[in-house]
């Protein structure tokens, strides 16, 4: 058990174990190693972390062959001494391309060579320490269909996806190997070709075991909770884990009391469609408080998207989340998932 506090009652980690859930959030380096009021409420309320940016390509292999582990290592090493699960995220994103890797012509042997060496030493490295890693983030173009332009996709081909999801596999048979991407939460025309996708991996045997869905909304308008939990059940269909992976309900300024607690009813929401889906085993905010967050740099205009405020106090939305989980499980039909 961990302290409870005045200000949030009993910690949202001791109400998602009791449900079988994971709860977390993304954890950036600076603040874990700076800042203690940081780190004791990670530890109080989360009972799983997710490595921000410092497991991507870009952070942890910056030159090729030369690896930096020392903001990994902090946040597997903060994870164990506080009874936390640790997601990998993520070993293959269009977006984390050092100079080394793009500002070069590889054939295609290269480049699955350097694939397979930076798989199999990232995961080798973290084997039983990762519960889950995001193998491919963000594979599927979300403007017209099939998957993106990116270096991997146009060197290797198609198939650069499944030589990833087994390179991991080799190197950690026991974690969870997750495919995560954004607007493919609701039911669209992306969320059925990443079914589509998913579908044929299995098929083709590729080990592929989880979907996370990102979930970075705006706090009035997201797809409706119902949607959420069908799209969630026909991926739990295919025999696959669901997590809600990067979830923050950005607010477009000036911040005031009622889209505070507007963005507090849609925390709600979004936490009992998971809870409701049949196979959803986490739900992970993509940042802890709203000091360190991504949002107001990413999206001009916007803030305030997470549960704790810029003090660490608790939001409307922390609690309205305090609920959602404190409902009885039994009454709610679905018993613990992990
Ligand atoms: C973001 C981080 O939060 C930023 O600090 C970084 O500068 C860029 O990446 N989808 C993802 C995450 O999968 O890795 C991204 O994280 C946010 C969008």
């Amino acid at each position: 058990m961990h302290a409870a506090t005045n200000a949030t009652g009993t910690p949202l980690r001791d109400l998602a174990d009791a449900r079988g859930i994971g709860i977390g959030a993304a954890v950036a380096t600076r603040p874990l190693a700076g800042d203690s009021a940081y780190r004791a409420t990670l530890a109080r309320e989360m009972n799983m972390i997710v490595a921000e940016n410092c497991m991507k390509l870009h952070q942890i292999q910056p030159r090729e062959g030369q690896y930096d582990f020392a903001g990994a290592d902090a946040l597997a090493a903060f994870a164990a001494s506080n009874n936390m699960r640790l997601r990998g995220h993520t070993l293959v994103w269009h977006q984390s391309a050092p100079g080394w890797l793009k500002d070069r012509q590889w054939s295609r042997a290269e480049l699955l060579n350097v694939l397979s060496q930076h798989i199999a030493t990232v995961v080798g490295r973290y084997k039983g320490r990762v519960c889950c890693w995001d193998v491919v983030n963000e594979a599927l173009d979300d403007k017209i269909p099939g998957l993106r332009t990116s270096l991997w996709h146009d060197v290797i081909g198609p198939d650069y996806l499944d030589h990833a999801f087994t390179f991991a596999h080799a190197a950690d048979p026991r974690a969870k190997l997750f495919y995560n991407d954004y607007c493919t939460e609701g039911l669209n025309r992306k969320s059925d070709e990443q079914y589509a996708m998913l579908k044929a991996m299995l098929a083709r045997g590729v080990p592929v075991h989880g979907v996370g869905f990102q979930c970075h909304f705006v706090f009035d308008s997201y797809p409706a909770p119902e949607t959420l939990v069908s799209n969630m059940n026909r991926f739990a269909d295919l025999g696959l884990e669901t997590q809600i992976t990067e979830l923050d309900l950005r607010i477009s300024t000036p911040v005031t009391p009622e889209k505070l607690e507007r963005q507090a009813r849609a925390y709600g929401e979004i936490f009992r469609a998971a809870l409701e889906a049949r196979n959803c085993t986490a739900v992970l905010t993509w940042g802890l408080t709203d000091k360190y967050s991504w949002v107001p740099a990413f999206f001009k205009g916007f803030d305030a998207g997470l549960l704790f405020d810029k003090d660490y106090e608790p939001k409307p939305a922390h609690d309205a989340v305090h609920q959602a989980l404190s409902i009885d499980a039994v009454s709610r039909g679905s018993g613990p998932k992990l």
